[in-house]
């Protein structure tokens, strides 16, 4: 599995939940963070580089690009090169649109994201007749990266997240916010908590992510494989290991062994 940071183990928890046997490699490009603020190019060469040379290295059965700025930039890339099966976490705007109550969808997600033509086709094919709002909300990744090491949680930085959305028009209507990047849901009790006292929007709000549904999909492509996990999982870091400072309890808690560097 492959993210920037700690952002895809939303995905891995949910992996984890659905098969609890399967022995995982979760490789964070710390060097590369935040791809949100990158160009296009700079992204599909980073992705496309690291995750061929992590394939070789380490022969995994199944690739989870657990990152929707890589994903909905260069998935289609990789899935050319690369000759396992590559699975993708991208906005969850189809699952949000199948709600019959939902008419005015929240999409927050990095810049790099909300920009793609990816997400406008998922807003065309799925979200037809609905309304979607889009913010780039690149704060919240720093955000959730802090909370995992412990530190607390800036309810402002969420508040103005919130306020991208509901200050745009028809934004007073909104039912449901796609967290389209994965360190998002990491902070879905505190952005509940943020809309609900801090800005009075409804209590039926709905946060919606891809992670559960990303799990059972990679399940299905490793239907009937057997798995012998022989020791924890491993936790690979592009650059220097120093900046998982602080995610010891929470690498741990998830079963990862001490981090490596990659
Ligand atoms: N977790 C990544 C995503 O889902 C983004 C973090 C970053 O900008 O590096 O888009």
């Amino acid at each position: 599995m492959f993210d920037t940071g700690v952002g895809g183990l939303t995905v891995y928890d949910a992996v984890r939940v659905q098969m609890p046997d399967a022995p995982v490699i979760f490789a964070a490009d710390y060097a590369g963070m935040p791809y949100g603020t990158k160009t296009e190019p700079q992204v599909a060469a980073r992705v496309a580089g690291l995750l061929g040379r992590m394939c070789e290295r380490y022969q995994p059965r199944l690739a989870c690009i657990a990152c929707n700025t890589a994903s909905t930039i260069a998935l289609g890339m990789v899935r050319e090169v690369l000759e396992i099966p590559i699975v993708g976490t991208v906005p969850a705007i189809k699952p949000a649109a199948m709600d019959n109550h939902s008419t005015v969808i929240g999409l927050l997600g990095t810049q790099a994201t909300i920009r793609q033509q990816y997400v406008d086709d998922l807003e065309r094919d799925f979200a037809n007749g609905k309304t979607l709002l889009r913010h780039a909300a690149p704060d919240l990744v720093d955000e959730a990266e802090n909370k995992l090491r412990g530190k607390p949680v800036n309810r402002d930085v969420l508040k103005a997240a919130l306020e991208g959305l509901e200050n745009q028009e028809k934004g007073l209507w909104l039912d449901s916010i796609v967290l389209g990047c994965t360190h998002f849901p990491l902070l879905k009790d505190d952005l509940m908590d943020v809309a609900v006292f801090d800005m009075g929007l409804s209590p039926d709000l709905r946060f919606v992510d891809g992670s559960e549904g990303i799990a059972r999909r990679i399940a299905d492509r490793l239907d009937g494989q057997e798995f012998a996990k022989s020791g924890p999982n491993r936790f690979v870091v592009t650059g220097t290991v120093e900046v998982t400072k602080g995610l010891e309890a929470t690498l741990s808690e998830r079963g990862f062994g001490t981090p490596e560097p990659f």
